[in-house]
């Protein structure tokens, strides 16, 4: 399975820490944001990888991870988000590197204490459709929410007034080939942006959608909250990071 990051965006919710490099380009502990969603990809054994980005700091990017050599890789894929109107927006530009393949997408801004592999093996054994990760958090009303019949995921509601359970659904994806026709379905949200839950809507709507739930915390790091929880995750320890050479 090919692995996609997605680091575009204003991170409007941090300014004015960005308002002048991108926000996964933000400290989380003593590592940039970007390189843990990249290590989640790496210890789940997905080493093609195409970070999105965009902005005027895209290039920041290359000179950080470059060929992903840090990370063990011999190569990272890179592409240029022009505007900022969603997740799913910023989906779109996988398609190309996609080339008919399942792909696992992971926000930049999400990281975790585990690993993905059990997820990607129960998707690896379903015939298409998509997974998703669900994790129990104390805020649900902030991310996508699933809602339940029993065990069975009925719809999701993104960012709801009242959450129907005390789930979030969190930043990393699998989809097949057909994710890129589905985002072309999709109209601009309230917010204007293209949801990522709108994508997942219609993957449950075929009955091709099925769910993990997450051992371990997860966060996202979007807000100054969330970025300081994140911060204070990762200094516990426990986190997913790499050695990198020539840092402590
Ligand atoms: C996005 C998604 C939301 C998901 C969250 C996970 O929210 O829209 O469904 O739960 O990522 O981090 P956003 O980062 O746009 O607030």
């Amino acid at each position: 399975m090919k692995g996609v990051i997605l680091a575009g965006g204003l991170g409007s919710r941090l300014l004015p820490l960005t308002r002048v490099t991108n926000k996964h380009l933000l400290p989380v502990y003593d590592r940039p944001m970007i390189f843990y969603p990249l290590q989640t990809l790496v210890n789940a054994g997905i080493t093609d990888i195409l970070l999105v980005t965009g902005g005027q700091s895209a290039g920041d990017f290359l000179r950080l991870l470059g060929n992903g050599t840090d990370f063990g890789l011999k190569h990272i894929n890179y592409t240029y988000q022009e505007g900022e109107r969603g997740i799913a927006d910023a989906l779109r530009l996988a398609e190309h590197f996609a080339g008919g393949q399942p792909i696992c997408v992971v926000l930049g801004d999400n990281i975790i204490e585990t690993n993905i592999i059990q997820a990607c093996e129960k998707f690896g054994k379903q015939s298409g459709g998509a997974h998703i990760i669900l994790k129990d958090v104390p805020d649900p009303e902030r991310f996508g929410v699933p809602v339940f019949d029993g065990d069975r995921i009925t719809r999701i509601e993104e960012k709801p007034k009242v959450s129907s359970s005390h789930y979030a659904v969190t930043g990393m994806y699998m989809y097949d080939a057909t994710v890129f026709d589905r985002i072309r379905k999709l109209k601009p949200s309230g917010r204007g942006e293209f949801e990522i839950s709108d994508v997942n809507n219609q993957y449950l709507a075929d009955g091709t959608l099925t769910y993990s739930i997450l051992s371990g915390w997860w966060t996202d790091a979007g807000t100054f909250e969330s970025l300081r929880r994140a911060t204070n995750l990762v200094a516990q320890g426990g986190a997913n990071k790499i050695d990198v050479p020539g840092m402590v």
